[in-house]
């Protein structure tokens, strides 16, 4: 999981999604940024940067491990100073109300299970006048070729359907912060493109593949022969594979007097 976090982050079309959203936001420089959900630290180094040396970004994420990867891929930013991490539940954030001018999580809340009570908290922890951020991918606007649709659609659906606890979570976003009691809510709608299958829409597509022999889906046989269905598209130079990005943003209501 740490790796293809990585792997994905790299990706240039994953890149420029990312940097994108954090523009919408905005992240300006010298503000106070919690990331819920901050895996590897992909985004975080990225806000780091945004933020400057008197700027400073938080991390949280439940997994240990993840946060264990993130420190030691931080050690060699110029702004590792500037990053602190801290092992937590996005629904109960260890900050006091108001310490952050944004708060941020992407591609997070698909996994979760009560993601009101993950904006809400997030809410609670952002000063009035504040930023909360959120993006998704959205599972139910995957397009992709390959000679047996049908098969596709039931790979892709059903895998979607056991991987996340929302996957349409995505074209959810705005409801969400609109919920968590968030003002003026944006929305950013991106698409993700690949024609090539480079290594993260392979890797993408072959844990989707791994994925419907482990539910019950497919045989091994039949995974293997839909994957090859891919490399021969890929060869002729007629591979697309395209799914949507929604990302929103809401202001967090000034106190009232
Ligand atoms: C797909 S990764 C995204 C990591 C990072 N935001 C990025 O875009 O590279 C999802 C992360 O959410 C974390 N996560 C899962 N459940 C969570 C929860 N209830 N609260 C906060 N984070 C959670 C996972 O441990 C994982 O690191």
């Amino acid at each position: 999981m740490a790796q293809s976090l990585e792997v994905r982050g790299r990706t240039p079309a994953q890149i420029r999604l990312r940097r994108r959203f954090l523009r919408f936001v905005p992240i300006r420089a010298g503000g106070r940024v919690l990331e819920v959900g901050c895996g590897t630290g992909v985004v975080m180094r990225d806000l780091a940067a945004l933020v400057g040396p008197r700027g400073d970004v938080v991390g949280v994420d439940p997994s240990r491990s993840m946060v264990e990867a993130a420190r030691a891929l931080a050690r060699t930013h110029a702004l590792r100073r500037r990053m602190r991490w801290r092992l937590a539940p996005g629904a109960a954030l260890p900050f006091a109300d108001g310490r952050f001018d944004v708060t941020l999580a992407v591609t997070v809340l698909l996994h979760v299970a009560d993601p009101e009570a993950v904006v809400r908290e997030m809410a609670r922890v952002t000063r009035p006048g504040g930023r909360v951020a959120v993006q998704d991918q959205d599972f139910g606007t995957v397009a992709v070729t390959h000679g047996d649709r049908t098969l596709t659609e039931r790979i892709m659906g059903g895998v979607a359907s056991h991987m996340y606890e929302e996957p349409h979570s995505g074209r959810r976003m705005p409801a969400l912060l609109r919920g968590a009691g968030l003002g003026d809510v944006r929305l950013l709608t991106d698409v993700f493109q690949d024609t090539t299958l480079e290594p993260f829409a392979k890797s993408f597509l072959e844990r989707r593949a791994e994925n419907a022999v482990r539910f019950g889906i497919v045989d091994a046989p039949a995974a293997q022969k839909w994957l090859d269905g891919f490399t021969e598209l890929v060869a002729r130079g007629d591979f697309v594979l395209t799914f949507n990005y929604y990302g929103a943003v809401g202001v967090k209501p000034a106190r009232s007097r």
